[in-house]
């Protein structure tokens, strides 16, 4: 999928609002330095007992030896009331809409009631990226020439299985079960009207001419990694928009500014053809109403989801939440192309649990901030703050909304570290680290490797460990100057020779390809979700384990391995490790392979059904803890 950097993708680590809460409780009464002990000491022992599987290829997905899976949700699977049995040789845009969406990526596993916990009965967020053309329709072949054959009515079921949903699920026999009864369910497609909010919400550049105000859109698009919020909202970021708008710039202004976000003539689906506001000819704004982060409150089915413009535009991938010492919220994010920058967002007001409306639009106000590496080991937040430094009106940024609208290059501007495609960047919260996943990089020359950066070529990617002041009792998250180091280098260790990886003890069995979303376990070990080491590195994805203290620290060991084609994401760890919730998306997107013809029928096996995204959940067959 070359058009697209990465259209096929990922999410973050989402534990449930309840473990938000007392792992903040922990860490601000000094607990968490008794955590990070506890993680050290297991590390230095066995503390993950499981036998890594082998790296290799195969039509059906496996997990590791005393573990079960189950697949508990498939693309197609009732949602709604009234949503029609799954038809692939039938699909209508109505029926898709009321459907499970396809190609789940961010997962988060919320308490069934506001403010609870997750015990027998759960809310399940899924966000749907993007639509497998060639594996979704019959008949259309593979490549360029399939979705130039995508009908106006194949288009509409495409949008329709893009977005999210909400489904209620239920624990029962040892695993969560979807119940599409439940009166919280929903889904949100590319259709789904929302508003649009902070600096930039009104702009000129903001207004077409189905919304002459700027304020209002429709619809989501390739919603990758995401978050959740302190107060139990979901955070789910739009990637690859670039992928869903065609037509001609109108003028070169527009072509600048559309070329540092990727947006071509003849992008990778067919929707301009079909549907007027993607067509840049008609709607030369529409694509900057795309590339935000949106807030869902999955509790109101009827609540508008909110564009969250203060969070910049770019390909956004993740949005983890980490409290500072004064109870703000900072949010990391990364900007997944290749030579694109991390982010933080601060808010400007504290967190207060106490009163859940003031925490309604706390993600209006604050400052976005890009990273720079710098080779002394300190990364610098570089705030993007409009008439500070290079971001005034003599470089075209006439408001906070023109800088956030072209967040990349004010970014450029500032001198941020291009990195390796950064995918999720998420908070240990039991030791206040911060790792960033830079998933790859095929295009970095040689010459042009850096410390934060170090292989030109970088086929398999690399994860950079951030160490806030206060570490472990009180991360400072909006600290300006924060310590880095490599915590991991991806790809086969005895294939790299010479490439002075971080561990020497790394061996066969102990590395993984293009790592893209993390989780935390209770003893902070990160389970790392791989997106692409098919090609690069001859083995399917698959969500891998390693500690990050002790003897152990940064040996991934693999726990799950997915179907050929598949990436794995959005791992979501249950407290006390009950469950792992995964999301197995695009499974069988290998080359030649397509609808009639696919390289997996996962998860079905059934002659005339297409693979199917999933969600799996993984639990232990004598139901003690994960791993
Ligand atoms: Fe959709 Fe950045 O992976
Ligand atoms: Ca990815
Ligand atoms: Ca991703």
């Amino acid at each position: 999928m070359d058009e697209t950097d990465d259209i096929g993708s990922n999410r973050s680590t989402a534990p449930d609002i309840g473990t938000v809460i007392s792992r903040r409780a922990a860490l601000l009464g000094g607990l968490a330095a008794l955590a990070a002990r506890e993680a050290g000491a297991s590390a230095a022992g066995t503390g993950l007992g499981f036998t890594p599987l082998a790296h290799l290829m195969s039509p059906e997905d496996a997990v590791a030896t005393g573990h079960r899976r189950e697949v508990v949700l498939r693309w197609g699977d009732p949602v709604l009331p009234g949503a029609p049995p799954f038809d692939p040789l039938n699909q209508t845009a109505e029926a898709q809409a009321r459907q499970f969406g396809t190609n789940v990526d961010f997962l988060a596993l919320l308490p069934a009631e506001r403010g609870g916990t997750t015990g027998r009965r759960a809310l399940l967020w899924a966000n749907h990226e993007y639509a497998s053309t060639s594996l979704m329709f019959p008949g259309l072949g593979t490549g360029r020439e399939a979705r130039s054959r995508v009908t106006a009515e194949q288009a509409a079921v495409e949008m329709a299985a893009l977005g999210g949903s909400v489904v209620e699920m239920e624990w029962r026999g040892g695993t969560w079960v979807p119940d599409p009864e439940g009166g919280l369910n929903r889904r949100i497609t590319a259709s789904t009207p929302m508003e649009i909010r902070g600096p930039a919400a009104g702009h000129p550049r903001m207004r077409t001419s189905e919304d002459p105000e700027g304020r209002r859109v429709l619809g989501m698009l390739c919603n990758c990694g995401g978050g959740v919020t302190p107060w139990g909202t979901v955070l789910t970021c739009e990637e690859n928009i670039n992928v869903f708008f065609g037509g001609e710039a109108q003028d070169e202004a527009q072509r600048e500014a559309r070329r540092r976000y990727n947006i071509v003539a003849d992008p990778f689906y067919a929707w301009h053809r079909h549907v007027a506001r993607f067509n840049l000819a008609h709607e030369p704004n529409e694509p900057n109403r795309f590339g935000w982060v949106v807030e869902v409150d999955p509790y109101d089915p009827r609540s508008t989801p909110i564009k969250r413009t203060a969070l910049g535009r770019f390909k956004h991938e993740g949005a983890a939440s980490a409290l500072t010492p004064d109870g703000r919220v900072a949010i990391y994010m990364g900007d997944d192309e290749r030579f694109e920058y991390i982010y933080r967002f601060v808010s400007a007001r504290p967190f207060d649990p106490a009163h859940p409306d003031s925490n309604r639009h706390l993600l209006d106000e604050g400052t976005l901030s890009v990273a720079r590496f710098e080779a002394d080991g300190t990364v610098h937040w570089l705030p993007l703050v409009h008439g500070e430094g290079p971001l005034t009106e003599a470089n075209g940024f006439g408001s906070q909304a023109e800088v956030l609208i072209e967040t990349r290059r004010a970014a450029d501007l500032l001198g941020a570290t291009p990195m390796d495609r950064p995918e999720d960047v998420e908070a240990n919260l039991a030791s206040g680290r911060v790792y960033a996943l830079l998933t790859n990089n095929s295009r970095r020359a040689a010459e042009r490797v850096d410390p934060a950066n170090p292989r030109g070529p970088n086929p398999h990617g690399h994860v950079i460990e951030m160490v806030p002041p206060g570490v472990p009792e009180r991360p400072d998250h909006a600290a300006p100057v924060m310590r880095w180091n490599l915590f991991l280098r991806g790809g086969r260790p005895e294939a790299e020779a010479g490439a002075e990886y971080h561990r020497a003890a790394n061996g066969e069995g102990n590395w993984l390809s293009c790592p893209d979303n993390c989780a935390f376990d209770g003893k902070g070990r990160i389970w790392i979700a791989t997106d692409g080491a098919g090609p690069a590195a001859g083995m399917a994805d698959g969500l891998f384990a390693a500690e990050t203290e002790g003897e152990a620290r940064a040996l991934p060991r693999l726990f799950y391995r997915a179907p050929i084609g598949a990436e794995v994401c959005g791992p979501v760890i249950e407290a006390g490790e009950r469950s792992i919730l995964l999301a197995v998306q695009h499974p069988g997107e290998a080359s030649g392979s397509s609808f009639d013809r696919p390289a997996t029928r996962w998860p079905d096996f059934a002659e005339g059904m297409p693979p199917r995204a999933s969600v799996v959940v993984i639990t232990r067959e004598d139901d003690g803890p994960i791993g």
